[in-house]
């Protein structure tokens, strides 16, 4: 694909190609991400964050991936603080902010909402989860941490063998990860939800005619036994007509030290896009795994970093010069 110029919506957009060059730039960003350097490639640009529902990392990392680059970020967050709530159409709101920004990252609880946003920008736009649709930026940082835990294990992406758990109808982030996985060869995807809330079922067509193996399955520890990667995932309250609706099912999954001391081979890496529901009645990741080397959970957020650095250099065409308008950190550090 080409980059320059381009707008992030869906993985659908990218070939095996793409994600390798996505990844290659994504390693070169490392000494800035780690402050062993600075670069001000992007000195005089301005990124439009642009979040209409909640965040943490993708919004933070977005902006910090930005300015780490050099340039400048300007936010609004939710609708009340924004003329949406005056009755302004995206397409409006996308061609005023376009003037603004030389990119815009934008989150929104509609799926199609960024497509939608996109047509009416002059700018690239990044697709930061577009309601229960796709999250592209999450799958190819995800894809990278599963690269980078299984490299020292002499694995591959091919031939991959991973359990994805918990609310796979609406969550985005798997969504986005299984469309990924069919750029690649052999893979093994073990499904475990309620039925209720199952993968749906185009993207499990999408899977089988890339030749992968997928089995369907209700109960946790069964799959977990032989798979490199255990992808846990949150129920996603926030799609549901309900709180009391949610709760039927939170807590139905849950991993802790003990049943991977069981279940899991040695090394199974165990991930989640977070936030985790960390609370008594879900609990999907529970916290004595924190301690567990293959719980890969916050190098996965560092590596959103990364990922979306790249996206930038890519999208805006510098890739080439970050290190050209480069200088070596002169502050503590501490890392
Ligand atoms: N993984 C993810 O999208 O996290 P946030 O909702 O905090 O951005």
């Amino acid at each position: 694909m080409e980059f320059t110029g381009s707008h992030i919506l869906s993985i659908a957009q990218f070939q095996r190609a793409d994600i390798e060059r996505v990844f290659q730039v994504a390693d070169t960003m490392e000494p800035y991400a780690l402050r062993r350097k600075v670069t001000r490639v992007l000195e005089g640009a301005i990124l439009g964050n642009m979040f209409f529902e909640a965040s943490t990392r993708t919004r933070v990392s977005f902006g910090s991936a930005f300015n780490l680059l050099g340039g400048e970020v300007r936010e609004t967050t939710g609708f009340k603080t924004s003329a949406i709530s005056k009755g302004e159409s995206l397409f409006d709101t996308a061609r005023v902010l376009s003037g603004y920004s030389d990119v815009i990252c934008m989150r929104h609880p509609e799926a199609g909402s960024v497509a939608e946003f996109a047509e009416g920008s002059r700018v690239p736009v990044i697709n930061g989860g577009d309601g229960a649709n796709e999250h592209p930026t999450q799958a190819l940082l995800d894809l990278y941490t599963i690269r980078k835990e299984l490299a020292g294990r002499g694995r591959d992406i091919d031939n991959l063998r991973i359990a994805m758990i918990g609310d796979l109808k609406h969550g985005r982030t798997v969504h986005s990860l299984c469309k990924l996985l069919c750029l690649f060869s052999n893979i093994q995807l073990i499904l475990v939800s309620p039925p209720e809330l199952a993968m749906p079922e185009s993207i499990v067509e999408a899977l089988c005619a890339a030749g992968h193996k997928v089995q369907i399955s209700e109960d946790l520890t069964e799959s977990i036994v032989s798979v490199d990667i255990a992808y846990s995932t949150r129920i996603q309250e926030e799609r549901f007509e309900s709180k009391e609706e949610a709760d039927q099912y939170r807590g139905r999954f849950r991993l802790n030290q003990s049943i991977y001391t069981q279940y899991c081979e040695p090394n199974t890496v165990i991930m989640h896009p977070l936030p985790r529901d960390s609370r008594a009645c879900a609990n999907e990741l529970d916290n004595d795994l924190n301690l567990n080397p293959n719980l890969a959970i916050f190098r996965q957020a560092d590596n959103g970093v990364l990922v979306r650095m790249a996206l930038f250099a890519l999208v805006l065409n510098v890739a080439d010069q970050v290190d050209a308008h480069a200088r070596d950190v002169i502050w503590h550090t501490g890392r």
